[in-house]
């Protein structure tokens, strides 16, 4: 794998050829270090806009005026060769309105730059817990939009992208912010392309803890549900702005999963918003998050939903689907979505609760 991924690394980036094939293939610039020094201010600190497990990103300005975000490998290692490989060829495959876009890349010498459109408004972690958590500037539509956008990203590399990708390392980091809040899936160093007809594959873990699925932190299977596990986990981040795992006093580590089941068997699926939102959230599509969270997050990965269907209950989100989310028989009819507002509707949340037990048992 990595011998391919190196060859086709290598042509992408020196071939004549490639260069034909860029212009009918990919929207790719080619970028001389040169051109990123002086974007970048030579790579300054105070373009630094962020540091993670493959090094540090930058903001920088092209000649051409163009806002950049170059992401500059730490230290040169066979595994961090890899991941810049894997991430160049698979955002070379991946074109769609929420995967954050590869503008090109540099790789000469000790140097390996991979260079995005810049997000203005960062990533979903700065909002949920970070330097732009005080500014309270994700609303309940937005954090629905974000919810749907990154599901949508999600299920064009689970359905759509020939061969299937499976991202590995679904988390609100790696969930980028466009001008309008757009979500941008980004950061696909981790990722696996899996071919036709394979269901899962064993590999060695990697990820981030909080997001990892059981079956796949305990015996590295990975599948697409993987994926699905960490999207339900990022869903309830949204919502609650909880971290995906928290330690309690005494060193107890507890995850979001486990924050909200009390809340949710006794139907008290107000407590669960982000109080920065201030009450003002819609209730039924609260509560509609909370139950696909909830399926996406079943410890057993057969019984979770498929991207495809996470996207289609978000959108069509309340009350008409929470039978079909939670797959218990009567739930809400229209008549009662008037009344959805008060959880008082202590029928529907007793089956919701009891239904919702049965799954994670
Ligand atoms: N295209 C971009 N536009 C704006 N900010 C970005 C962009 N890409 C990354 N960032 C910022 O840089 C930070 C570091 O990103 P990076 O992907 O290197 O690390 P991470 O996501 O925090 O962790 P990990 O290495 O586990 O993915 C991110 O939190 C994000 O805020
Ligand atoms: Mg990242």
């Amino acid at each position: 794998m990595k011998k391919m991924l190196w060859k086709c690394f290598i042509c992408c980036v020196s071939g004549k050829k490639q260069e034909k094939r860029h212009s009918r293939d990919y929207p790719w610039e080619t970028y001389t270090l040169k051109d990123l020094l002086h974007a970048t201010n030579n790579f300054h600190n105070d373009n630094k806009i962020g540091e993670g497990g493959f090094g540090s990103v930058y903001w920088g300005r092209t000649s051409k005026g163009n806002e950049i975000a170059v992401k500059r490998l730490k230290a040169m290692s066979a595994k961090a060769e890899m991941e810049f490989a894997v991430e160049v060829e698979i955002l070379g495959r991946v074109r769609h309105k929420n995967l954050l876009g590869l503008r090109g890349f540099y790789a000469g010498g000790d140097e390996r730059l991979i260079v995005y459109d810049y997000m203005p408004n960062h990533s979903l972690i700065t909002h949920l817990h970070g330097q732009l958590a005080a500014d309270c500037l994700l609303d309940w539509p937005r954090r629905m939009s974000i919810a749907i956008g990154s599901a949508e990203g999600l299920a064009y590399l689970h359905h759509d992208a020939n061969p299937h990708i499976i991202h590995r390392d679904i988390k609100a980091s790696n969930v980028l912010l466009d001008t309008e809040f757009e979500a941008k899936v980004a950061d696909f160093g981790f990722a696996k392309l899996i071919p036709d007809g394979v269901t899962h594959l064993t590999t060695r873990v990697k990820g981030t803890l909080g997001y990892l699925a059981p079956e796949y932190a305990m015996w590295g299977k990975v599948s697409e549900s993987c994926d699905i596990y960490s999207f339900g986990v990022l869903l309830l981040e949204i919502i609650s702005a909880r971290k995906p795992l928290e330690k309690l006093p005494g060193g107890v580590k507890r995850d979001i999963v486990q924050w909200v089941t009390p809340y949710v068997q006794k139907g008290v699926f107000d407590h669960i918003a982000d109080p920065r939102l201030k009450g003002k959230f819609n209730r039924d599509q609260l509560r509609s998050v909370v139950l696909i969270a909830l399926r996406c997050t079943d410890s057993n990965p057969e019984n979770r939903p498929s991207m495809v269907e996470v996207v289609d209950w978000l959108k069509g989100g309340v009350g008409r689907r929470t039978k079909e989310i939670t797959g218990a028989e009567d739930m809400v009819d229209e008549e009662d979505e008037d009344n959805d507002d008060n959880d008082t509707n202590f029928e529907r949340c007793r089956m919701e609760q009891s239904n919702f037990r049965r799954r994670r048992t």
